[in-house]
């Protein structure tokens, strides 16, 4: 079976939650890791790779991204598959709506990754968000603050529509 890693930036603790209900809804033993202690072997060693982070400042990663996304440029992403997830706050932040996972789509669309898992946008309210590309989220959108009881709903969807080709 192809391995899987999930790897999270979390202050507060709700994308870490996030995180580790993916992993449980996989069901296929994927590792969970904070960003802050993720290293190059966590890249190389597993096929299918699970970006996670909530967005914070004005539209920006959650601090411990800022330690390894160079590491992901360097490594290089190509032959695996990717999926991202994003956490934030869609009405007190309605202008920069999980950006932090744009951020990460990019990341790992320029480290060459096959990324997979975009959602619709139906069922939320902000204004802007980088995380939308030709109408459509580019991972999985959660709202703990203001949308807590639609999480575990929102991730089983997404763990059924990418699991096939983890
Ligand atoms: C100071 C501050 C700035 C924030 N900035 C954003 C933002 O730009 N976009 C967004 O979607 N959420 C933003 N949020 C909301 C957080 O992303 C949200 O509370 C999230 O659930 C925190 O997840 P964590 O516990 O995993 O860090 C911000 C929250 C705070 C307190």
């Amino acid at each position: 079976m192809k391995k899987t890693i999930i790897i999270y930036g979390s202050t507060t603790g709700n994308a870490a939650s996030a995180a580790q209900t993916i992993a449980e809804k996989l069901g296929n033993g994927a590792t969970v890791k904070e960003a802050g202690a993720a290293s190059k072997s966590d890249l190389t060693d597993f096929d299918n790779i699970i970006l996670g982070s909530s967005t914070w400042g004005d539209g920006e990663l959650q601090d411990d991204w800022f330690g390894f996304l160079p590491t992901i440029k360097e490594v290089g992403l190509s032959g695996k598959t990717v999926a991202v997830f994003g956490v934030g706050d869609q009405f007190s932040y309605s202008d920069t709506y999980v950006n932090a996972m744009g951020e990460l789509y990019d990341a790992a669309t320029a480290a060459g990754a096959n990324v997979i898992g975009s959602t619709s946008t139906d069922g939320y309210s902000f204004n802007e968000s980088t995380a939308v590309r030709d109408g459509k989220f580019v991972g999985l959108a959660l709202d703990y603050d203001n949308q807590g009881v639609l999480s575990d709903d929102r991730i089983a969807a997404w763990v059924a529509q990418i699991s096939p080709s983890l």
